[in-house]
């Protein structure tokens, strides 16, 4: 069953995630699964804060990203690759070489995915850090998608186009299909992290931690991971209950 922390804001999801990715990295992994979107944002900038004041080192560490949109031009801001990039590349010690992800450009996308998914299935992710989706999403396994899956192509559902609109100028401008590794790949790491911020996620993670297994909530699948850890605010863990967290 997963570990529940419920914190009392985002900085103190941020500091808290940071403090796993330490963990992890001084136990001596190096391969770190990096997710995009709000929920992250601010244990980038935290992981950033610890390398600039000398407490962390990332240099010789390699980020495999969990997903990215398919079709959005090499140099457009909103590319995953290019997020993970300004968010945390820039500001720490990684190598941008050392930033690996599917390429959304691909002539063939199956043959891409084929390959990203053998690409992370070789580098052996110690954490991997996860936000959900107000439709209980992972990566961008949405509702409905096989549990057993792999890196495919998705077609994203109209909400999370629309809870993507804000990174665009316009709705329209969001991408229709992604390249996003499987839940069955997700699950491979040692460590999964998931962060849950603010309201909009507190029917999604109440599913997702005391529903059943099952596709229509794709984050259901972290109850057959032996070492997930959830890091809640208390707005996000408002649907759970008070006896599940610490
Ligand atoms: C992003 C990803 C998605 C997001 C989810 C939550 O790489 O895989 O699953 O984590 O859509 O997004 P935010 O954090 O923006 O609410």
């Amino acid at each position: 069953m997963p570990v529940l922390r419920v914190l009392p804001d985002a900085g103190a999801v941020a500091r808290a995630a940071a403090d796993l990715v330490v963990a992890a990295v001084r136990a001596g992994s190096t391969s770190l699964g990096v997710a995009t979107g709000s929920s992250p944002q601010g244990t980038y900038a935290e992981l950033a804060r610890r390398v600039a004041t000398g407490r962390l080192s990332l240099a010789g560490c390699r980020a495999y990203l969990l997903d990215e949109y398919v079709g959005l031009p090499p140099e457009h801001p909103q590319t995953y690759r290019r997020v993970i990039r300004r968010e945390l590349v820039d500001r720490t010690d990684l190598d941008p070489e050392d930033v690996h992800g599917p390429d959304g450009g691909a002539a063939d996308l199956a043959q891409e995915a084929a390959r990203y998914e053998e690409e992370v299935s070789a580098a052996s992710i110690g954490v991997q850090l996860l936000g959900i989706g107000s439709n209980g999403h992972i990566g961008f396994n949405e509702p409905g998608s096989p549990l057993d899956a792999v890196t495919r192509v998705v077609e994203l559902t109209e909400r999370t186009r629309s809870d993507n609109a804000r990174f665009f100028a316009s709705g329209d401008e969001v991408p229709r299909h992604v390249l996003t590794q499987g839940p069955a790949t997700i699950l491979r790491a040692e460590r999964l992290v998931l962060l849950a911020i603010g309201e909009r996620k507190a029917d999604a993670l109440a599913a997702a931690l005391t529903g059943p297994v099952t596709p229509d909530c794709p984050a259901s699948v972290l109850q057959r991971h032996p070492d997930v850890h959830v890091l809640a605010d208390r707005t996000a863990a408002a649907g759970l209950p008070v006896s599940l967290g610490t």
